[in-house]
């Protein structure tokens, strides 16, 4: 079965440890574990005292009943058998397209977007259908569009909210809009929100699962969690053919999830205030200092970010993103990522929330670079 090579994941695995100034990261600054553990209030040595004595089986194989708890208190009105652990939203992504699109069907998705979700189903014989978000539409879905893509052989319409590259949030209103054409056509909504969770009122965003019953939402502790060595993400989904379709699948790519990464993560999630404030905090104060730096560097605009820890930059000058993006870490240590991993031109994707210091030095470079174009 061919596959397209995954763009974005290429170019971090290729750059990512070359950069001096990384604005490639998508993550919140990851957290250390005694970082983690002092967040959640427990000791970090009684806490790794208390690690030794934990057997390194399969564990519980469709989650610990507290980990499940844990992800279920991020919705609005599910039991914790509705979600299934996963390794990471990659891994839910995987699982959901896998086990709901066939050979025949079509699925419509927004674009730009994590390129899992088009190319997947295509690899599989699935038509695919982009939904191109436009930067002067605000980066949000067109209903129109979406309602002339979909028809009665759409499996599945796929949204991500908050947008990565974007940092658009869809608003409550236009997902009720775009529930309702999917229920016209009888498709399932898949949702992939892992970076739900902070926005910049503060909001804990709706998720797709608590206004539509066939809506199915990936999530992980990777992103606003800052936890992305622990690999593991979520499936959360009311309709229970879902879950027991994905399950049925889950045996054979995956058994179970780690067992430390089940313990921290669901340590994590009962104490996901205190992890949400730090991360809060990094969020608002670096996307002032973005938005000061677009404000003021001549040949730059934005869409400005309301969620999630990206946003698409344009550059208007005339050069392709891959050369800028090639240029800006050859010439000036920085790491974005070029619009191209997203088949788009003209912008590259900056990543915000991490060091703040990293973020300063490195968008002064970037306007820097963009001088002498
Ligand atoms: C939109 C989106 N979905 C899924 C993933 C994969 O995340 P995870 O680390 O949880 O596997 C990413 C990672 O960048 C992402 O941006």
């Amino acid at each position: 079965m061919y596959i397209r090579p995954f763009k974005v994941e290429q170019w971090m695995n290729e750059w990512e440890t070359k950069a001096v100034y990384n604005l490639g990261e998508t993550c919140v600054d990851s957290l250390r574990i005694d970082e983690l553990l002092k967040l959640c209030g427990e000791d970090p040595a009684e806490y790794l005292r208390k690690l030794g004595g934990v057997r390194l089986t399969y564990g519980h194989i469709e989650g610990s009943p507290e980990l499940r708890r844990g992800i279920a208190s991020l919705y609005g009105g599910i039991p914790s058998d509705n979600v299934i652990p996963t390794h990471g939203a990659i891994g839910a992504n995987y699982q959901v397209i896998m086990t709901l699109v066939g050979r025949g069907d079509n699925v419509v998705c927004v674009k730009p977007t994590y390129q899992q979700h088009y190319s997947i189903p295509e690899s599989i014989g699935a038509e695919v259908r982009p939904l191109q978000l436009k930067y002067e539409e605000k980066f949000l879905p067109n209903l129109d569009e979406l309602n002339r893509l979909a028809d009665k052989n759409t499996k599945l319409i796929t949204i991500n909210n908050p947008n990565n590259p974007t940092g658009s949030w869809i608003p409550d209103e236009t997902t009720r809009a775009i529930v309702k054409i999917a229920e016209r056509v009888g498709a399932y909504v898949l949702s992939d929100e892992v970076y739900r969770g902070i926005s910049e009122g503060g909001e804990y965003m709706t998720s797709i699962v608590d206004l539509y019953d066939k809506g199915i939402s990936v999530g992980s502790m990777s992103k606003v969690f800052s936890l992305a060595g622990l690999r593991l993400g979520w499936i959360a989904a009311k309709d229970m053919s879902v879950r027991e379709a994905c399950l049925a699948r889950r045996d054979y790519d995956t058994i179970s999830c780690g067992v430390l990464d089940d313990m921290l993560s669901a340590l994590a999630l009962g104490h996901k205030e205190s992890i949400f404030e730090r991360n809060r905090t990094i969020i608002a104060k670096n996307r002032a200092i973005l938005d000061e730096w677009v404000e003021k560097t001549p040949c730059v605009e934005y869409v400005r970010p309301t969620a999630g820890t990206t946003a698409l930059v344009y550059c208007r000058k005339n050069i392709a993103s891959r050369e800028l993006s090639i240029r800006l870490l050859k010439e000036k240590g920085v790491l974005t990522t070029p619009g191209e991993c997203f088949d788009l031109e003209g912008c590259v994707r900056i990543g915000y929330a991490y060091d703040s210091k990293q973020l300063q030095i490195g968008l002064d470079k970037i306007a820097e670079m963009l001088g002498e174009i």
